[in-house]
């Protein structure tokens, strides 16, 4: 298939990737404790590496203790951070893979704060609680707000210092940056809140302040929602940006200085919307007390995932919107307007892995490339099966987001017992293997030092 639009070049304007698959964002808790980074870390990016993706888009990186979701995630907060990256990114390279570090900052969406963060409130566009988890926060002065638009900049000079091929801007999934963007969170009345031009003042103060630290000649992309379906979840809740405000938004980032847009949709995560697919009320039951024992007050939640008879009133909730959207290619339609709109590449997330769907939305212009989580999860080697000529890999991801549920309690992996036949143990195994090199990975430099 040497024709295959998949397995064309993408040329950004400073980076060229070999294939059109990515390897979306997707967070572990892999790392040490104090967001030092480990071996784990590498081996479980290596992995990727060696299916044949193109690029990994890296996991959620705090710029920031304060702006960490959870610990155990390797941050890029100090510059003695650079060797680790630096030692990640030579194994990612052996592949002929790129890697895109993104820059993150969770505002008030701490799903465990951990001990250093315990009964201090995230950082904000607003003063008022998350609705769905209960998250407290505190609305951000121009001095924090300030400071944080160096941390990113000084994150995007330690990925360039470590010798990565570039950055992401997480402006998406409502983390901090989105808290700014959307006018379900943002209630601000100085110049960062109101109009929408005032609300993505601090997505492009910290895309200028990045490119006066690393220069224009450093990769640099903002994963954005296209539209937030903030409303989605419960009726009271106000909507949120609309795909105009989306296209808007993207077509500034454009001017102020991004080389490609990521585009997804959704202004919580996880939303009805995203990660696509199912939500399973038995492991939220197991899993979701993990936050409320570490003071996220979540309650409201738990007690509907544990009590067997409140479960259909969540699931009603959560189902709402989801009905007028395939899982396949959920976003698609929206990634093309916003493709439509820029002129740099896009990338489009949310429900790939059939190969036949990756070719038709790429070759009809939806977007330029796909970036692909759960699925390459359950199936690192889907770039070559989908190369051999097959669509769909024999046990292909069932979008069933045991893996999400399970990632804020346990190490990420496929958590789907049926796709090992329904044997546990077998599935377990499976997900330690990122812990033992010699079964996962050749042999990653610098290990000694982590
Ligand atoms: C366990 C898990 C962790 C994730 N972590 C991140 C993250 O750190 N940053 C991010 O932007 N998206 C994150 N995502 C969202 C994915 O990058 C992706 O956009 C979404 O899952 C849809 O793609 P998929 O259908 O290929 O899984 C995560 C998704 C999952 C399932
Ligand atoms: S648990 Fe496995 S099958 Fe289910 S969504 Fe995650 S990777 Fe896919």
């Amino acid at each position: 298939m040497d024709n295959d639009v998949i397995f064309q070049p993408l040329q950004f304007r400073n980076l060229t990737v070999k294939n059109r698959l990515f390897r979306s964002n997707i967070s572990g808790r892999f790392d040490n404790y104090d967001g030092s980074g480990t071996q784990t870390r590498i081996n479980w990016e290596e992995s990727f590496a060696r299916g044949g993706v193109g690029a990994i888009i890296s996991s959620f990186v705090p710029v920031h203790l304060r702006g960490r979701i959870m610990p155990n995630y390797a941050m890029i907060d100090s510059d003695d951070k650079v060797p680790f990256w630096r030692a990640l990114g030579d194994a990612v390279h052996r592949h002929d893979c790129k890697y895109i570090l993104q820059l993150s900052h969770s505002g008030r969406q701490r799903d465990n704060p951990g001990v250093e963060n315990f009964r201090q409130k995230g950082l904000s566009s607003t003063s008022r609680m998350d609705t769905f988890h209960g998250l407290l926060c505190e609305a951000m002065t121009l001095q924090q707000i300030k400071e944080t638009i160096q941390y990113f900049a000084d994150g995007a000079r330690r990925a360039r210092e470590a010798g990565l091929d570039g950055v992401e801007l997480h402006a998406s999934h409502g983390y901090l940056i989105t808290q700014f963007l959307s006018s379900a969170i943002n209630d601000r009345t100085d110049q960062y809140g109101g109009n929408l031009q005032n609300r993505a003042a601090f997505l492009l103060e910290i895309i200028r302040a990045i490119r006066k630290e690393v220069g224009a000649d450093y990769h640099l992309q903002a994963k954005l929602n296209a539209v937030d379906f903030s409303n989605a979840l419960y009726p009271w809740e106000k909507k949120g940006n609309t795909l105009a405000e989306g296209i808007q938004v993207a077509k500034w980032a454009e001017e102020a200085g991004v080389d490609a847009i990521h585009v997804s949709i959704g202004s919580i995560f996880p939303h009805p919307l995203l990660p696509p697919g199912g939500f399973p009320p038995d492991e939220l039951n197991w899993w979701y007390g993990t936050m409320i024992s570490s003071g996220v007050l979540g309650y409201f939640n738990y007690t509907m995932f544990h009590f067997r008879l409140l479960r259909p009133i969540f699931t009603f909730f959560w189902a709402r919107t989801k009905k007028d959207h395939p899982i396949e290619a959920v976003s698609s339609q929206y990634c093309r307007e916003v493709k439509k709109n820029v002129s740099v590449p896009v990338i489009n997330t949310g429900g790939y892995q059939d190969g036949s769907v990756i070719r038709r939305v790429i070759s009809e212009g939806y977007t330029d490339a796909v970036s692909i989580a759960r699925p390459l999860v359950a199936n690192r080697d889907l770039p070559q099966i989908l190369q051999s000529g097959k669509d769909l890999p024999d046990k292909p991801c069932s979008f069933c987001n045991r893996c999400l549920v399970n990632a804020v309690a346990n190490p990420l992996g496929c958590y789907d017992v049926r796709r090992f036949d329904g044997d546990h143990d077998r599935m377990v195994a499976k997900i330690m293997e990122v812990f033992h090199p010699s079964q996962f990975s050749t042999a990653a430099p610098g290990s000694q030092l982590m």
